[in-house]
């Protein structure tokens, strides 16, 4: 409450004083010479102080303590005063008041910061104009870029399976298999995949909750939801992290870029048409989720650690920027792995085995990975039938 009334009070000291302000209702009659003091400013909003939101009370004079005769002053009809604009409460987050148009006209969109002696060198800033910018970046710019982005996404995966429909094997099961990825390769994705969609909802909750859910669920429920969304979002935080680390670790040979990947995507990857290019292990579609989930999901959690321990690494403004990544990237980020999900399992038959049992079906690797397919057939020749060993029957 104070972080209102003092910016306000202030703007009062440095606005020229109106006609209202000398009002006896306000400053009283002050002698000749003597200096004006500024009457305190009355708190207006929605049920503060019990007030009637946008209404300023009728007088500001003291009520008397209980019990304590009444003054013996007629009551004074409050001077006509023009109506205040409604100040800006949480329905308008985003909107600018013409009463905080007015404070920013007479800050001249400079700080005010004061000398403090608690430790929490934060507290000596009073206004600081950026949190305004910042402000109209969360509620707008934040909430337009995700909405387009998540619900372009849907729309365009909604319309591909439509005119396209599921690639299927084009020459059907085969009923052979061959590992794709092992134990740890899968547990590992599973373990950022999970923390990375509890991250997401309870990010979008922090983002969209208040306008979809809210009204869907009562502040109760909502309350309850939001408070442990953040908890999970602040400790999912750490295994999405880690995850992203050996997912690095384990993949980044296999998702260097090379040639082969130039024609792959020269022939659409094989979603266009019959047939399918060439690829090595990861086609150039994967190999770009690959590199948005660990070049982008990085950002996001060093940004995002940056927002978890305040003030650790940096001050207001670079928590500000700090936080614009952290949603931008987030929100795109989404958009990509709602694709990347899309193909993984509705858009590809026998896909999803490979995060599932690990081991796909021959002639899906060899649509999709002819190269990685040739390589593993000539590990295995090698493995049964050693260079100048004896040849084992059926190897190949
Ligand atoms: C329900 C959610 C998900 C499903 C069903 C899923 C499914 C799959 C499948 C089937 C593959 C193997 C494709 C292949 O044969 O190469 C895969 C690979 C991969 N996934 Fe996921 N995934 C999910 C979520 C995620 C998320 C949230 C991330 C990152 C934040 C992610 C990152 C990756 C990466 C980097 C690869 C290797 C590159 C690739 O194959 O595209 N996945 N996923």
């Amino acid at each position: 409450m104070m972080r209102r009334i003092l910016p306000l009070a202030l703007l009062l000291l440095a606005a020229p004083a109106t006609a209202q302000d000398r009002s006896p209702g306000l400053s009283g009659n002050l002698p000749a010479g003597a200096p004006e003091v500024q009457a305190p400013v009355p708190e207006v909003g929605d049920g503060r102080g019990g007030q009637p939101a946008g209404q300023p009370p009728a007088t500001t004079e003291q009520a008397p303590p209980t019990g304590a005769p009444a003054p013996a002053v007629a009551p004074v009809a409050p001077a006509a005063q023009p109506a205040r604009p409604a100040p800006a409460t949480d329905a308008l987050r985003g909107e600018i008041s013409a009463e905080e148009l007015g404070l920013q006209r007479a800050l001249q969109g400079g700080r005010i910061e004061g000398r403090i002696t608690i430790p929490d060198r934060q507290a000596a800033s009073l206004i600081q104009p950026e949190g305004r910018e910042w402000r109209v970046f969360h509620n707008r710019t934040l909430a337009w870029t995700g909405g387009i982005a998540v619900l372009g996404m849907l729309g365009v995966l909604a319309l591909f399976y439509l005119v396209r429909g599921r690639i299927r094997i084009e020459s059907g099961w085969s009923g052979r298999s061959l590992l794709r990825f092992d134990l740890l390769e899968r547990a590992n994705h599973w373990m950022v995949a999970s923390s990375f969609i509890v991250l997401a909802l309870s990010g979008l909750n922090l983002t969209f909750g208040r306008y979809l859910l809210l009204p869907l669920i009562g502040p109760e429920a909502f309350t309850a939801l939001s408070h442990y969304g953040k908890l999970a979002h602040n400790f999912l935080a750490f295994p999405f992290t880690l995850g992203l680390v050996v997912m690095l670790l384990l993949w980044v040979r296999d998702n260097l870029p090379n040639r082969i990947d130039l024609a792959w995507l020269r022939a659409g990857g094989g979603f266009l048409g019959r047939g399918h290019p060439a690829a090595e292990r990861f086609n150039a579609g994967q190999k770009l989720v690959f590199w948005i989930t660990v070049l982008g999901g990085g950002l996001v959690a060093a940004s995002g650690f940056v927002l978890l321990f305040p003030f650790a690494v940096t001050d207001i403004g670079g928590m500000q920027w700090a936080q614009r990544i952290h949603g931008i990237l987030s929100v795109l980020m989404i958009a990509a792995m709602l694709g990347h999900i899309y193909i993984g399992t509705l858009g590809t038959e026998g896909a999803y085995e490979a995060m599932g049992s690990g081991r796909v079906d021959y002639n899906y690797a060899k649509e999709h990975h002819s190269l990685w397919v040739d390589e593993e057939l000539a590990k295995a020749r090698e493995t049964v039938a050693p260079p100048g060993g004896a040849r084992v029957a059926g190897a190949d």
